[in-house]
Protein backbone atom coordinates (compact mmCIF):
# COMPACT_ATOMS: atom_id res chain seq x y z
CA UNK A 1 0.00 0.00 0.00
CA UNK A 2 3.29 2.65 1.04
CA UNK A 3 4.37 1.81 -2.69
CA UNK A 4 0.60 2.53 -4.09
CA UNK A 5 0.16 6.01 -2.39
CA UNK A 6 3.46 6.86 -3.27
CA UNK A 7 2.90 6.46 -6.98
CA UNK A 8 -0.79 8.25 -6.33
CA UNK A 9 0.40 11.65 -4.82
CA UNK A 10 -1.74 13.28 -2.83
CA UNK A 11 -4.26 14.35 -5.34
CA UNK A 12 -5.74 11.43 -7.00
CA UNK A 13 -9.05 10.89 -8.78
CA UNK A 14 -10.89 7.75 -9.34
CA UNK A 15 -12.92 7.22 -12.93
CA UNK A 16 -15.35 4.82 -14.06
CA UNK A 17 -13.70 3.11 -17.66
CA UNK A 18 -16.74 1.80 -18.88
CA UNK A 19 -20.79 1.88 -18.24
CA UNK A 20 -21.02 2.77 -14.55
CA UNK A 21 -20.96 0.22 -11.79
CA UNK A 22 -17.07 -0.79 -12.25
CA UNK A 23 -16.76 -0.89 -8.50
CA UNK A 24 -15.66 2.65 -7.86
CA UNK A 25 -17.10 2.83 -4.31
CA UNK A 26 -14.89 -0.33 -3.61
CA UNK A 27 -11.22 1.40 -4.70
CA UNK A 28 -12.55 4.74 -2.93
CA UNK A 29 -13.27 3.30 0.62
CA UNK A 30 -10.23 1.23 0.12
CA UNK A 31 -8.24 4.38 -0.20
CA UNK A 32 -9.91 6.71 1.71
CA UNK A 33 -7.93 5.52 5.38
CA UNK A 34 -5.07 7.17 3.87
CA UNK A 35 -6.85 10.54 2.81
CA UNK A 36 -7.33 13.40 4.37
CA UNK A 37 -10.33 14.91 1.93
CA UNK A 38 -12.44 12.64 0.07
CA UNK A 39 -14.93 14.84 -2.45
CA UNK A 40 -17.87 13.80 -4.75
CA UNK A 41 -16.88 15.96 -8.09
CA UNK A 42 -19.99 15.47 -10.66
CA UNK A 43 -23.33 13.26 -10.96
CA UNK A 44 -26.10 13.00 -8.67
CA UNK A 45 -28.28 10.31 -7.03
CA UNK A 46 -28.57 8.18 -10.25
CA UNK A 47 -25.00 6.44 -9.13
CA UNK A 48 -24.59 3.66 -6.69
CA UNK A 49 -21.74 3.00 -5.34
CA UNK A 50 -21.41 -0.24 -3.11
CA UNK A 51 -19.09 -0.83 -0.66
CA UNK A 52 -19.12 -4.10 1.92
CA UNK A 53 -17.19 -4.11 5.25
CA UNK A 54 -17.22 -6.54 7.65
CA UNK A 55 -20.12 -8.71 5.47
CA UNK A 56 -21.97 -5.38 5.27
CA UNK A 57 -23.02 -3.80 2.70
CA UNK A 58 -23.79 -0.05 2.40
CA UNK A 59 -25.21 1.75 -0.97
CA UNK A 60 -23.87 5.08 -0.85
CA UNK A 61 -25.65 7.75 -3.87
CA UNK A 62 -24.47 11.06 -3.00
CA UNK A 63 -22.16 10.89 -0.69
CA UNK A 64 -18.40 10.12 -1.27
CA UNK A 65 -17.69 6.32 -0.10
CA UNK A 66 -14.94 7.48 2.15
CA UNK A 67 -17.54 8.88 4.12
CA UNK A 68 -17.62 5.28 6.16
CA UNK A 69 -13.69 6.67 8.04
CA UNK A 70 -14.41 8.48 10.91
CA UNK A 71 -11.31 11.24 10.31
CA UNK A 72 -12.34 11.89 6.44
CA UNK A 73 -13.55 15.65 5.26
CA UNK A 74 -16.33 14.62 3.08
CA UNK A 75 -16.85 17.05 0.44
CA UNK A 76 -19.52 17.27 -2.06
CA UNK A 77 -18.83 19.57 -5.12
CA UNK A 78 -20.24 22.07 -7.67
CA UNK A 79 -20.82 19.88 -10.11
CA UNK A 80 -23.30 17.77 -8.72
CA UNK A 81 -26.96 18.25 -8.77
CA UNK A 82 -28.84 16.90 -5.20
CA UNK A 83 -31.34 15.47 -4.37
CA UNK A 84 -31.89 16.22 -0.78
CA UNK A 85 -34.00 13.86 1.07
CA UNK A 86 -31.81 11.23 -0.47
CA UNK A 87 -28.71 12.92 1.13
CA UNK A 88 -30.58 13.12 4.49
CA UNK A 89 -31.96 9.73 4.32
CA UNK A 90 -27.92 8.60 3.61
CA UNK A 91 -26.80 10.73 6.24
CA UNK A 92 -28.92 9.19 8.76
CA UNK A 93 -28.68 5.72 7.55
CA UNK A 94 -24.76 6.11 8.59
CA UNK A 95 -25.90 7.65 11.86
CA UNK A 96 -27.90 4.84 12.81
CA UNK A 97 -24.73 2.79 12.20
CA UNK A 98 -22.88 4.93 14.41
CA UNK A 99 -20.84 7.01 11.92
CA UNK A 100 -21.59 10.96 12.34
CA UNK A 101 -20.67 12.35 9.30
CA UNK A 102 -22.39 15.81 9.34
CA UNK A 103 -20.14 17.51 11.59
CA UNK A 104 -17.34 16.84 8.57
CA UNK A 105 -19.25 17.23 5.73
CA UNK A 106 -19.22 20.51 3.43
CA UNK A 107 -21.28 21.07 0.51
CA UNK A 108 -20.96 23.43 -2.20
CA UNK A 109 -22.31 26.63 -2.33
CA UNK A 110 -22.75 26.36 -6.20
CA UNK A 111 -23.99 22.61 -6.58
CA UNK A 112 -27.89 22.60 -7.85
CA UNK A 113 -30.96 21.21 -6.13
CA UNK A 114 -33.09 18.70 -7.63
CA UNK A 115 -36.62 18.80 -7.18
CA UNK A 116 -39.25 16.55 -6.99
CA UNK A 117 -40.47 18.28 -10.15
CA UNK A 118 -37.20 17.13 -11.79
CA UNK A 119 -37.92 13.54 -11.13
CA UNK A 120 -41.32 14.22 -12.99
CA UNK A 121 -40.02 15.93 -16.33
CA UNK A 122 -37.52 13.29 -16.16
CA UNK A 123 -40.20 10.37 -16.41
CA UNK A 124 -42.34 12.64 -18.40
CA UNK A 125 -39.76 13.08 -21.35
CA UNK A 126 -38.47 9.70 -21.15
CA UNK A 127 -42.64 8.84 -21.80
CA UNK A 128 -42.22 10.91 -24.89
CA UNK A 129 -39.12 9.44 -26.25
CA UNK A 130 -41.06 5.80 -25.74
CA UNK A 131 -43.86 6.98 -27.18
CA UNK A 132 -41.84 9.25 -30.66
CA UNK A 133 -39.23 6.82 -30.90
CA UNK A 134 -39.97 3.64 -29.60
CA UNK A 135 -37.57 3.72 -26.70
CA UNK A 136 -35.68 5.86 -23.78
CA UNK A 137 -32.65 6.77 -22.67
CA UNK A 138 -33.08 4.20 -19.90
CA UNK A 139 -32.37 6.61 -17.17
CA UNK A 140 -32.32 6.33 -13.87
CA UNK A 141 -35.64 8.22 -13.07
CA UNK A 142 -33.66 10.51 -10.77
CA UNK A 143 -34.05 13.84 -12.14
CA UNK A 144 -30.64 14.06 -13.20
CA UNK A 145 -30.89 15.09 -16.93
CA UNK A 146 -33.64 18.08 -16.18
CA UNK A 147 -31.72 19.12 -13.41
CA UNK A 148 -28.94 19.62 -15.67
CA UNK A 149 -30.80 21.03 -18.32
CA UNK A 150 -31.98 23.65 -15.76
CA UNK A 151 -28.62 24.59 -15.20
CA UNK A 152 -27.25 24.46 -18.55
CA UNK A 153 -30.42 27.17 -18.99
CA UNK A 154 -29.55 28.79 -15.87
CA UNK A 155 -32.76 28.74 -14.47
CA UNK A 156 -31.23 26.23 -11.65
CA UNK A 157 -31.25 26.73 -7.60
CA UNK A 158 -27.99 26.58 -6.39
CA UNK A 159 -27.13 25.17 -2.34
CA UNK A 160 -26.88 28.47 -1.37
CA UNK A 161 -30.43 29.35 -1.71
CA UNK A 162 -31.14 26.70 0.87
CA UNK A 163 -30.32 28.78 3.31
CA UNK A 164 -33.33 31.27 2.30
CA UNK A 165 -36.56 31.59 1.31
CA UNK A 166 -37.45 29.07 -1.22
CA UNK A 167 -41.41 29.73 -1.62
CA UNK A 168 -40.65 32.56 -4.50
CA UNK A 169 -38.23 30.37 -6.61
CA UNK A 170 -40.31 27.31 -6.61
CA UNK A 171 -43.71 29.51 -7.49
CA UNK A 172 -41.38 30.77 -10.31
CA UNK A 173 -40.43 27.74 -11.24
CA UNK A 174 -44.11 25.96 -11.13
CA UNK A 175 -45.18 28.59 -13.99
CA UNK A 176 -42.02 28.12 -16.12
CA UNK A 177 -42.42 24.03 -15.57
CA UNK A 178 -45.69 23.86 -15.87
CA UNK A 179 -45.25 26.06 -19.10
CA UNK A 180 -42.25 24.27 -20.59
CA UNK A 181 -43.45 20.95 -19.60
CA UNK A 182 -46.49 21.01 -18.46
CA UNK A 183 -45.79 19.56 -15.42
CA UNK A 184 -47.71 20.92 -12.34
CA UNK A 185 -45.26 21.56 -9.44
CA UNK A 186 -47.09 20.93 -6.12
CA UNK A 187 -45.23 24.36 -4.21
CA UNK A 188 -46.16 23.18 -0.98
CA UNK A 189 -45.08 19.50 -0.97
CA UNK A 190 -41.65 20.63 -2.27
CA UNK A 191 -41.45 23.11 0.58
CA UNK A 192 -42.58 20.58 2.97
CA UNK A 193 -39.50 17.85 1.44
CA UNK A 194 -36.72 20.69 2.45
CA UNK A 195 -37.84 21.49 5.56
CA UNK A 196 -35.37 18.99 7.65
CA UNK A 197 -32.94 19.95 4.78
CA UNK A 198 -33.01 23.99 5.85
CA UNK A 199 -32.19 22.93 8.98
CA UNK A 200 -29.79 20.31 9.21
CA UNK A 201 -27.95 21.19 5.98
CA UNK A 202 -27.56 24.93 6.08
CA UNK A 203 -24.65 25.11 7.68
CA UNK A 204 -22.65 22.82 6.23
CA UNK A 205 -23.15 25.16 2.36
CA UNK A 206 -19.65 26.71 1.73
CA UNK A 207 -16.77 27.60 -0.62
CA UNK A 208 -16.08 24.28 -1.32
CA UNK A 209 -13.41 25.50 -4.04
CA UNK A 210 -11.92 27.51 -1.43
CA UNK A 211 -11.57 24.77 1.06
CA UNK A 212 -10.36 22.45 -1.06
CA UNK A 213 -7.09 25.32 -1.92
CA UNK A 214 -6.76 25.75 1.71
CA UNK A 215 -6.52 22.28 2.52
CA UNK A 216 -3.92 21.48 -0.78
CA UNK A 217 -1.73 24.35 0.58
CA UNK A 218 -2.12 22.39 4.16
CA UNK A 219 -0.28 19.47 2.36
CA UNK A 220 -3.77 17.40 2.54
CA UNK A 221 -4.28 14.78 0.39
CA UNK A 222 -7.73 14.66 -1.74
CA UNK A 223 -9.17 11.41 -3.48
CA UNK A 224 -11.62 12.34 -5.88
CA UNK A 225 -14.50 10.01 -6.36
CA UNK A 226 -15.92 10.01 -9.91
CA UNK A 227 -19.45 8.93 -11.02
CA UNK A 228 -21.10 7.51 -13.77
CA UNK A 229 -18.35 6.35 -16.09
CA UNK A 230 -16.41 7.84 -19.34
CA UNK A 231 -19.09 5.60 -21.59
CA UNK A 232 -21.50 7.55 -20.33
CA UNK A 233 -20.09 11.21 -20.86
CA UNK A 234 -21.97 14.17 -21.86
CA UNK A 235 -19.13 15.04 -24.67
CA UNK A 236 -17.03 11.43 -24.98
CA UNK A 237 -19.61 8.95 -24.31
CA UNK A 238 -21.97 6.84 -26.46
CA UNK A 239 -24.15 9.83 -27.12
CA UNK A 240 -27.42 10.24 -26.59
CA UNK A 241 -27.00 7.34 -24.23
CA UNK A 242 -25.48 9.33 -22.12
CA UNK A 243 -25.99 10.81 -18.46
CA UNK A 244 -26.03 14.65 -18.73
CA UNK A 245 -22.86 15.47 -16.68
CA UNK A 246 -19.22 15.12 -17.45
CA UNK A 247 -17.81 12.25 -16.06
CA UNK A 248 -13.80 12.20 -17.13
CA UNK A 249 -11.17 13.06 -14.94
CA UNK A 250 -11.49 16.71 -16.41
CA UNK A 251 -14.60 16.82 -15.49
CA UNK A 252 -14.08 15.91 -12.22
CA UNK A 253 -11.82 18.89 -11.78
CA UNK A 254 -13.69 20.88 -13.08
CA UNK A 255 -16.58 19.60 -11.09
CA UNK A 256 -14.75 20.50 -7.72
CA UNK A 257 -12.90 23.68 -8.71
CA UNK A 258 -9.20 22.54 -9.05
CA UNK A 259 -6.51 23.51 -11.19
CA UNK A 260 -5.89 20.54 -13.93
CA UNK A 261 -2.31 20.60 -12.65
CA UNK A 262 -3.08 18.96 -9.18
CA UNK A 263 -4.03 16.06 -10.16
CA UNK A 264 -1.25 13.79 -9.46
CA UNK A 265 -3.19 10.72 -10.54
CA UNK A 266 -5.90 8.66 -12.35
CA UNK A 267 -7.15 5.32 -11.18
CA UNK A 268 -9.65 3.91 -14.03
CA UNK A 269 -11.67 0.99 -12.72
CA UNK A 270 -12.74 -1.16 -15.11
CA UNK A 271 -14.64 -4.51 -15.12
CA UNK A 272 -12.42 -7.59 -16.17
CA UNK A 273 -15.88 -7.78 -18.09
CA UNK A 274 -18.14 -5.08 -19.02
CA UNK A 275 -21.94 -4.27 -18.17
CA UNK A 276 -24.33 -1.73 -19.18
CA UNK A 277 -27.66 -0.11 -17.94
CA UNK A 278 -30.05 1.55 -19.79
CA UNK A 279 -30.11 1.88 -23.65
CA UNK A 280 -27.58 2.46 -26.16
CA UNK A 281 -25.04 0.35 -28.02
CA UNK A 282 -22.82 -2.31 -26.05
CA UNK A 283 -20.75 -4.55 -29.29
CA UNK A 284 -19.62 -6.99 -26.65
CA UNK A 285 -22.89 -7.53 -25.58
CA UNK A 286 -24.27 -11.51 -24.44
CA UNK A 287 -27.47 -12.40 -24.27
CA UNK A 288 -28.52 -15.60 -23.34
CA UNK A 289 -27.10 -18.26 -21.33
CA UNK A 290 -23.72 -16.77 -21.38
CA UNK A 291 -24.67 -13.17 -20.38
CA UNK A 292 -27.32 -14.46 -17.66
CA UNK A 293 -23.89 -16.62 -16.05
CA UNK A 294 -21.87 -13.32 -15.96
CA UNK A 295 -24.76 -11.45 -14.38
CA UNK A 296 -25.60 -13.83 -11.56
CA UNK A 297 -22.19 -14.88 -10.97
CA UNK A 298 -21.26 -10.43 -10.95
CA UNK A 299 -24.78 -10.14 -9.20
CA UNK A 300 -25.27 -7.57 -12.10
CA UNK A 301 -28.23 -5.63 -10.84
CA UNK A 302 -27.99 -1.66 -10.62
CA UNK A 303 -27.21 -0.49 -6.66
CA UNK A 304 -29.57 2.70 -7.81
CA UNK A 305 -32.28 0.88 -9.50
CA UNK A 306 -32.45 -2.49 -8.98
CA UNK A 307 -32.36 -3.36 -12.89
CA UNK A 308 -30.79 -6.32 -14.26
CA UNK A 309 -27.19 -5.38 -15.60
CA UNK A 310 -26.45 -6.33 -19.51
CA UNK A 311 -23.78 -7.81 -19.68
CA UNK A 312 -21.04 -8.61 -21.91
CA UNK A 313 -17.24 -8.81 -22.69
CA UNK A 314 -14.39 -6.75 -22.24
CA UNK A 315 -13.71 -4.27 -24.98
CA UNK A 316 -9.40 -3.01 -25.41
CA UNK A 317 -10.76 0.05 -27.50
CA UNK A 318 -12.95 1.08 -25.05
CA UNK A 319 -10.35 0.90 -22.22
CA UNK A 320 -8.04 2.66 -24.68
CA UNK A 321 -9.93 5.60 -25.17
CA UNK A 322 -11.31 5.97 -22.01
CA UNK A 323 -7.47 5.85 -20.94
CA UNK A 324 -6.66 8.39 -24.13
CA UNK A 325 -9.00 11.08 -22.26
CA UNK A 326 -8.72 10.30 -18.48
CA UNK A 327 -4.71 10.08 -18.63
CA UNK A 328 -5.31 7.21 -16.47
CA UNK A 329 -1.98 6.47 -14.57
CA UNK A 330 -3.29 2.69 -13.02
CA UNK A 331 -6.08 0.82 -13.61
CA UNK A 332 -7.53 -1.09 -11.07
CA UNK A 333 -9.45 -3.77 -12.55
CA UNK A 334 -12.31 -5.45 -10.29
CA UNK A 335 -14.38 -8.27 -10.64
CA UNK A 336 -12.08 -10.53 -11.63
CA UNK A 337 -13.19 -13.85 -9.53
CA UNK A 338 -16.67 -13.55 -11.56
CA UNK A 339 -14.35 -15.13 -14.83
CA UNK A 340 -13.30 -18.07 -12.40
CA UNK A 341 -15.40 -20.68 -13.67
CA UNK A 342 -14.77 -19.46 -17.76
CA UNK A 343 -13.53 -21.72 -19.87
CA UNK A 344 -11.91 -19.34 -22.67
CA UNK A 345 -12.83 -15.12 -22.29
CA UNK A 346 -13.48 -13.55 -25.21
CA UNK A 347 -12.03 -10.40 -25.15
CA UNK A 348 -12.83 -8.01 -28.29
CA UNK A 349 -8.91 -6.88 -29.36
CA UNK A 350 -10.37 -4.47 -32.10
CA UNK A 351 -13.05 -3.04 -34.35
CA UNK A 352 -12.89 -4.16 -37.75
CA UNK A 353 -13.97 -2.61 -40.96
CA UNK A 354 -17.33 -3.66 -40.58
CA UNK A 355 -17.65 -1.90 -37.35
CA UNK A 356 -17.94 -5.35 -35.76
CA UNK A 357 -15.51 -6.26 -32.81
CA UNK A 358 -12.49 -8.43 -33.57
CA UNK A 359 -12.58 -11.45 -31.14
CA UNK A 360 -9.41 -12.67 -29.24
CA UNK A 361 -10.35 -16.09 -27.49
CA UNK A 362 -7.73 -16.02 -23.76
CA UNK A 363 -7.77 -18.81 -21.72
CA UNK A 364 -9.93 -19.29 -18.40
CA UNK A 365 -8.17 -19.98 -15.03
CA UNK A 366 -10.89 -22.49 -13.67
CA UNK A 367 -9.98 -21.94 -10.08
CA UNK A 368 -11.21 -19.56 -7.76
CA UNK A 369 -9.44 -16.15 -7.52
CA UNK A 370 -11.86 -15.06 -4.49
CA UNK A 371 -10.23 -12.90 -1.68
CA UNK A 372 -6.64 -13.09 -3.06
CA UNK A 373 -4.24 -10.63 -1.87
CA UNK A 374 -0.98 -11.24 -3.91
CA UNK A 375 -0.86 -10.80 -7.24
CA UNK A 376 2.23 -13.95 -7.85
CA UNK A 377 -0.84 -16.35 -5.96
CA UNK A 378 -3.37 -15.37 -9.01
CA UNK A 379 -3.79 -18.84 -11.49
CA UNK A 380 -1.22 -18.56 -14.01
CA UNK A 381 -4.16 -17.73 -16.49
CA UNK A 382 -5.53 -15.11 -14.88
CA UNK A 383 -1.82 -12.71 -14.58
CA UNK A 384 -1.71 -13.34 -18.35
CA UNK A 385 -5.23 -11.97 -19.02
CA UNK A 386 -4.34 -9.03 -16.63
CA UNK A 387 -0.87 -8.77 -18.24
CA UNK A 388 -2.70 -8.66 -21.74
CA UNK A 389 -4.97 -5.56 -21.05
CA UNK A 390 -1.59 -3.65 -19.60
CA UNK A 391 0.05 -4.39 -22.62
CA UNK A 392 -2.84 -3.41 -24.82
CA UNK A 393 -3.90 -0.03 -22.86
CA UNK A 394 -0.16 0.94 -22.33
CA UNK A 395 -1.54 1.18 -18.34
CA UNK A 396 -0.26 -0.59 -15.32
CA UNK A 397 -2.86 -2.61 -13.35
CA UNK A 398 -2.04 -1.72 -9.72
CA UNK A 399 -5.32 -2.76 -8.59
CA UNK A 400 -7.17 -6.32 -9.09
CA UNK A 401 -10.39 -6.81 -7.38
CA UNK A 402 -11.28 -10.64 -6.32
CA UNK A 403 -14.37 -9.52 -4.28
CA UNK A 404 -16.29 -7.12 -2.71
CA UNK A 405 -15.47 -7.11 0.84
CA UNK A 406 -12.82 -4.33 1.17
CA UNK A 407 -9.80 -6.73 2.10
CA UNK A 408 -10.11 -8.47 -1.51
CA UNK A 409 -7.93 -6.84 -3.53
CA UNK A 410 -4.22 -7.60 -5.08
CA UNK A 411 -1.95 -4.05 -4.99
CA UNK A 412 1.45 -4.39 -6.39
P1 LIG B 1 -19.69 1.70 -8.61
O1 LIG B 1 -20.92 2.39 -9.01
O2 LIG B 1 -18.60 1.83 -9.64
O3 LIG B 1 -19.19 2.07 -7.24
O4 LIG B 1 -20.03 0.14 -8.57
P2 LIG B 1 -21.37 -0.54 -7.92
O5 LIG B 1 -21.24 -0.49 -6.45
O6 LIG B 1 -22.59 0.03 -8.55
O7 LIG B 1 -21.27 -2.01 -8.48
C1 LIG B 1 -20.15 -2.80 -8.26
C2 LIG B 1 -20.62 -4.08 -7.56
O8 LIG B 1 -19.58 -5.05 -7.61
C3 LIG B 1 -20.93 -3.91 -6.09
O9 LIG B 1 -21.96 -4.79 -5.74
C4 LIG B 1 -19.62 -4.29 -5.40
O10 LIG B 1 -19.82 -4.77 -4.08
C5 LIG B 1 -19.16 -5.40 -6.30
N1 LIG B 1 -17.69 -5.54 -6.42
C6 LIG B 1 -16.74 -4.57 -6.46
N2 LIG B 1 -15.52 -5.11 -6.67
C7 LIG B 1 -15.71 -6.45 -6.77
C8 LIG B 1 -14.84 -7.56 -7.03
O11 LIG B 1 -13.64 -7.43 -7.23
N3 LIG B 1 -15.43 -8.80 -7.09
C9 LIG B 1 -16.77 -8.99 -6.90
N4 LIG B 1 -17.25 -10.23 -6.99
N5 LIG B 1 -17.61 -7.97 -6.65
C10 LIG B 1 -17.09 -6.72 -6.60
P1 LIG C 1 -22.37 4.79 -10.96
O1 LIG C 1 -21.71 6.02 -10.39
C1 LIG C 1 -24.51 2.88 -14.25
C2 LIG C 1 -26.98 5.47 -16.78
C3 LIG C 1 -28.46 5.14 -16.73
C4 LIG C 1 -28.86 5.52 -18.14
C5 LIG C 1 -28.00 6.76 -18.42
C6 LIG C 1 -28.71 8.09 -18.19
O2 LIG C 1 -23.04 3.96 -9.94
O3 LIG C 1 -21.43 4.05 -11.83
P2 LIG C 1 -29.46 9.35 -15.96
O4 LIG C 1 -30.37 8.95 -14.86
O5 LIG C 1 -28.07 9.67 -15.52
O6 LIG C 1 -30.03 10.44 -16.83
O7 LIG C 1 -29.38 8.06 -16.94
O8 LIG C 1 -26.89 6.67 -17.53
N1 LIG C 1 -26.35 5.71 -15.46
C7 LIG C 1 -25.60 4.81 -14.82
N2 LIG C 1 -25.32 3.52 -15.11
N3 LIG C 1 -23.96 3.46 -13.16
C8 LIG C 1 -24.20 4.76 -12.87
O9 LIG C 1 -23.57 5.39 -11.86
C9 LIG C 1 -25.08 5.48 -13.69
N4 LIG C 1 -25.56 6.74 -13.67
C10 LIG C 1 -26.31 6.87 -14.77
O10 LIG C 1 -28.68 3.77 -16.48
O11 LIG C 1 -28.45 4.53 -19.05
MG1 LIG D 1 -22.96 1.98 -9.33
Amino acid sequence: MQKLLKSLGPVCAVIGAQWGDEGKGKVIDLLSEHYGVIARACGGANAGHTIVVGGQKHIFHLLPSGALHPHATVVIGSGLVLHLPTLLEEIRTLQAAGIDVLPRLYISTEAHIVFEFHKQIDIALEKQRQEREGKGIGTTKRGIGPAYMDKAARSGTRMECLKGDLRPILTAHAERVQRLYDVAVDVDAELKSLSSAQQLLSGHIVDTVTLLYEHLIQKKNVLIEGAQASLLDLDHGTYPYVTSSQTTSAGALQGLGLPPRALTSCIGVAKAYCTRVGEGDFATEVRGEQGDRLRERGGEYGSTTGRPRRCGWLSIPDLKRAAMINGFTHWNITKLDVLDEEEEIPVCAGIGADGKPEWKNLPGWRTSTVGVTEFSKLPQEAQEYIRFIEKETGVPATLIGTGPGREQMTIQ
